[in-house]
């Protein structure tokens, strides 16, 4: 029987299903599957190992070098992927159209050949017109980057596969490039996954670092680069709200660095602009004085980042209240509701509920819970928060504040801002000795600052 000679695939998960549907069982999202071409899969090897060479296996101990490093040139660029670029690894930036891939990656690319490192930038979606246009506005033309506009992927390796080769490699997106032996289109799962195993394989054996960019769309229109995350070294995305000026580089998966780690720029009519003291800009428009806003003291990776969030309760219309929330989780708004509610009498089930994390920020911290609840009460009574006290601190559903992390570094940034007061958790017992030396650096931290304990 003639086997059919087309699958159907999932844009955002990768699943393949024999027959099309309109909703992928996977991952649950609509309209993702497209029909592509079967493609060969390799014999399994049956019977005895054929041909095979015996692989020889060691021990855990050894010596290893860490791994060498280019730095960037660009600080938050080195901080987020954990002290510059790897040769030979591959790193993932993705991100929405629009929010500036192409700019940090244009500046990177002069940056790095700042420092004496060959780069490559490679485009698919604007020809060298469009990409020397940018660099003119960035004011990077006199940069040593090497350029090309291409798309096909046999003549891109063909170019990358020389032991001369660039160091840093930049593929601007991986969506449009494509390999003439599959016969789907460009940005099809089959392509991307193919031409992204390809460049990575050349970026291990010559020895480059490899940027590749990736559109995530919602629709999931676009093969998601979600599929390239395990084949990667390092996942970036590059996030930022529309009308805001602030972008942030975040890493999702690092092999060689955290990921809990932020990099903040702010776009300008000259290019991204590095920000140094994320703090100072989130609360750059905060206006004093005005009940239903609270200041976190929260942590991004290793840095402290002071931001406001603001919350408005509201009298709800007709129908059920809405609940609204932009730069948090909207479950644990609605666990900070109901704990306000159970434990502190303040019912706000009847209201509209509005949060926000100001400048486009969004938070993953449980920390944060005690701002919000500071900020829902204060809005729904009338209160301001005074202007000059930082909050943090985890709510338990019984009403206790939990400690949190880092209360040290939050504490001394909010000092270093000019706060006068802090809300915080009690403090964790000291732990053996580790414990007692962090205890004489709280005692100076919190000089200047008065730290309430709640
Ligand atoms: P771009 O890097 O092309 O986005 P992506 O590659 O992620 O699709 O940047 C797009 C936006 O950035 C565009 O709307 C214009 C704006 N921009 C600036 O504001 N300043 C600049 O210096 C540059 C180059 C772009
Ligand atoms: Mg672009």
């Amino acid at each position: 029987m003639a086997k059919s000679t087309t699958q159907y695939i999932c844009q955002s998960c990768g699943a393949v299903y024999a027959k099309w549907a309109g909703r992928c069982e996977g991952c649950g999202e609509w309209n993702t599957l497209t029909e592509e071409s079967r493609t060969e899969t390799p014999k399994a090897l049956g019977g005895g190992p054929r041909g095979g060479r015996k692989i020889e296996l060691v021990g855990l101990a050894g010596q290893s070098a860490a791994p060498p490093r280019m730095p960037t040139g660009i600080s938050e660029l080195d901080r987020v992927t954990g002290g510059g670029l790897v040769p030979g690894s591959a790193l993932l930036v993705g991100g929405d159209p629009g929010i500036g891939k192409s700019t940090l990656l244009t500046q990177a690319a002069a940056a790095l050949a700042g420092t004496g490192v060959s780069v490559a930038y490679i485009s698919g979606e604007e020809a060298v017109a469009q990409v020397r246009l940018r660099a003119a506005r960035l004011g990077l033309t006199d940069a040593n980057v090497g350029l090309a506009s291409a798309t096909n992927l046999r003549d891109i390796a063909a170019t990358l596969d020389d032991p001369n080769g660039p160091k840093v490699v930049i593929i601007d997106s991986i969506q449009t490039m494509y390999l003439d032996s599959l016969d789907s289109a460009p940005g099809s799962l089959s392509q991307v996954r193919a031409c992204s195993h390809e460049l990575i394989r050349l970026a291990k054996t010559r020895g480059f670092a490899l940027f590749l960019v990736g559109h995530v769309t919602k629709e999931g229109s676009i093969a998601g680069p979600r599929v390239m995350e395990h084949m990667v070294d390092t996942v970036l995305y590059f996030e930022g709200e529309r009308g805001h000026q602030f972008r942030i580089l975040r890493a999702v998966k690092n092999r060689f660095g955290a990921t809990d780690e932020i990099g903040v720029f702010e776009m300008t009519d000259g290019g991204l602009v590095e920000v140094a003291n994320p703090s100072a800009l989130f609360l750059a428009e905060r206006r004093g004085n005005v009940s239903g806003s609270c200041v976190f003291a929260g942590m991004e990776g290793t840095r402290p980042v002071l931001v406001e969030i603001q919350a408005l309760v509201a009298t709800s219309g007709a129908g059920s209240p809405r609940r609204a929330v932009v730069g948090w989780d909207s479950g644990r708004l609605a666990m900070v509701l109901a704990v306000l509610e159970a434990r502190c009498g303040l019912a706000l089930a009847g209201n509209d509920v509005y949060l926000n994390v100001a400048g486009g920020l969004r938070i993953a911290e449980p920390a944060a819970d005690l701002a919000v609840a500071a900020a829902l009460m204060s809005s729904a009574t009338g209160t301001p928060v005074p202007a000059d006290v930082a909050v943090f601190g985890e709510i338990g559903l019984s009403g206790e504040v939990r400690p949190v992390s880092q209360a040290d570094v939050r504490l001394k940034e909010a000092a270093k801002l000019g706060f006068a007061e802090a809300l915080a958790p009690p403090r964790r017992k000291p732990r053996g000795k580790a414990g007692a030396a962090g205890k004489g650096d709280q005692s100076k931290t919190t000089e200047a600052l008065r730290v309430r304990e709640v």
